[in-house]
């Protein structure tokens, strides 16, 4: 599929470019990405390049991923990528440290979550699914803030970087979600 770019009342979601490898490699290098994401560890300017010169265009070009730059206006510096696998339906996000406590994650996957949902850009899906390594409250919190129900903790489907299994809190919202019985469905240990 070509590029698709989002627009919500603060952000602008489109594709990351080469003049975003700078930025992606410095927010990448936050101690939080070694803990709660599979990005490579320790993250250089090589491995930036590499996400946004052949990653993302191959992810867009083989229908497989769906990767976007958060920006808070058109042409601004990307602060965070928020991506949807088709394979999974699932959703993965980061904003940079400086981004944080604004409500842009919240607001940029809501945006991702109705474009796969309802767009047609994607294959079919009733649900779409989301995961964080288990005690990542704050992603369980962007999660529950957009609707998702919490549906357990299990491996996560990405090994660590170890390869070894690592326990995740799941998550799903469905097509037809009931946002009360969603926001129920969250347990005290995964609240901010
Ligand atoms: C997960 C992550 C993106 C969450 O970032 P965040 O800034 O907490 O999330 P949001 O952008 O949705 O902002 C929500 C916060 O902004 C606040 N906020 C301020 N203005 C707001 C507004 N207009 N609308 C909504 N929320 C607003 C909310 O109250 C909330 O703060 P709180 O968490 O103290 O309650 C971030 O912590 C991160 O990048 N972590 C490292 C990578 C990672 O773990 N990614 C997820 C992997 S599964």
């Amino acid at each position: 599929m070509q590029p698709v770019v989002l627009r919500t009342e603060r952000l602008v979601l489109d594709q990351p470019t080469e003049a975003d490898a700078a930025r992606i490699a410095d927010y990448c290098g936050d101690p939080l990405f070694e803990r709660f994401l599979t990005t490579p560890w320790p993250y250089g300017l090589q491995h930036a390049e590499t996400f946004v010169g052949t990653l993302v265009p191959l992810g867009w070009s083989s229908d497989t991923e769906a990767t976007w730059a958060v920006r808070t206006y058109e042409g601004g510096p990307l602060v965070g990528v928020i991506s949807y696998r088709t394979a999974r339906s699932d959703v993965g996000f980061w904003l940079g440290a400086d981004a944080r406590g604004q409500g842009y994650m919240r607001e940029a996957l809501g945006a991702v979550v109705q474009w796969a949902l309802f767009s047609g850009d994607v294959p079919p899906t009733d649900a779409v699914t989301w995961e964080a390594v288990a005690g990542n409250r704050s992603s369980a919190a962007v999660a529950r803030a957009v609707g998702f129900a919490f549906t357990g903790t299990a491996p996560s489907s990405h090994p660590g970087r170890d390869g070894s299994p690592v326990p995740a809190w799941h998550g799903v919202l469905l097509r037809s979600h009931d946002a009360s019985q969603a926001e129920a469905s969250w347990p005290e240990e995964t609240l901010l």
